[in-house]
């Protein structure tokens, strides 16, 4: 019997993967939510967001796949515990998710939120001037997505330090873990950045707390979740200088609402949610690649463990 993925998401995406997959696999089939066609053929399901009570209409399924890397979109309570959920891991994601930290830790480094509302405000003046050895930079997060980040700022010549939960040993990175870890790391860190999975552990690290413990005037990169981020914290923060500022491509409610604080703040730079979105031809091919690893018993990756969140 012919065996599908069902695909919920953009749909653009989903025509390109459907026909990607008709192209390149003999006997799988990729159908784009709704058009369910028979639920008994469908084995997977590749989601972004999963619709409502989808699962009770899916009695052959084998595993969850995310379209994106992160994974907390998908509600995990909703997902019956005995089915694998797997993250996304691809290099498109990657690529982009580097260069995107990479702009805005350089963007900090180089205060372009001070140079924005200047010329806004018609002011042509320099500020001081000092080489990326001067800024030390602290990434929340080291899987996937941290080294690579780690390793190109590194290359553009940030000291770098990294945080994880569990211990690990990186060439290049001053790897710190847990809390005294997080301590130590914290108080040698002028340019911040989050890129940690979203989970109870994680939710609202980037506090008032959090930010005290940092050198005065150290800047902030979001490049995880809007979850991760006190917003108001943030606010007191900055207005008090123990941030001087910040870059930020998520957000506690998205879209943004009208009238939040951050639209007009000058110490703050604002992307919509779009550090790295999973490219289309990187992204089906690790999609399939990993269902045929999955189909032969080998191991997947990026396979979540539940307990941990991530
Ligand atoms: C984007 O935020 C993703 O999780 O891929």
């Amino acid at each position: 019997m012919r065996r599908a993925i069902l695909y919920c998401g953009a749909a653009a995406r989903g025509r390109e993967w459907a026909r990607i997959t008709q192209e390149s696999t003999d006997d799988l089939e990729l159908r784009v939510w709704p058009e369910i066609g028979d639920a008994a053929e469908i084995d997977y399901l590749a989601a972004w967001t999963i619709p409502a009570g989808l699962f009770d209409g899916l009695p052959s399924l084998k595993a969850v796949f995310s379209v994106g890397a992160g994974i907390d979109q998908l509600e995990l309570a909703t997902i019956p515990a005995g089915l694998p959920l797997i993250r996304m891991i691809e290099p498109g994601i990657t690529a982009c998710l580097t260069a995107w930290v990479a702009m805005a830790v350089l963007a900090v480094h180089r205060d372009l939120p001070a140079y924005v509302a200047q010329q806004r405000a018609g002011v042509w003046r320099g500020m001081k001037v000092v080489p990326p050895a001067a800024h030390r930079v602290g990434l929340l997060g080291l899987g996937h997505l941290g080294q690579s980040a780690a390793a190109a700022l590194g290359g553009l010549g940030f000291p770098v330090a990294g945080w994880s939960r569990s211990a690990k040993a990186l060439p290049g990175i001053a790897c710190h873990h847990g809390d005294a870890g997080l301590a130590a790391m914290l108080a040698t860190t002028d340019i911040l950045v989050c890129l940690l999975p979203l989970t109870p552990e994680t939710r609202g690290i980037l506090n008032a707390e959090l930010f005290a413990r940092l050198p005065r005037g150290a800047r902030l990169v979001n490049a995880g979740r809007g979850g991760h981020l006190v917003e108001p914290d943030l606010i007191a923060a900055l207005e008090s200088g123990q941030v001087s500022a910040a870059v930020l491509d998520v957000a506690q409610q998205e879209p943004m609402p009208e009238g939040h604080a951050f639209w007009q703040h000058p110490a703050i730079l604002l992307t919509p949610h779009v550090g790295a979105v999973t490219q289309t031809e990187t992204g089906i091919e690790a999609l399939l690649d990993n269902i045929a690893r999955f189909r032969a018993g080998l191991p997947v990756d990026g396979l979540v463990d539940r307990a941990k969140g991530y």
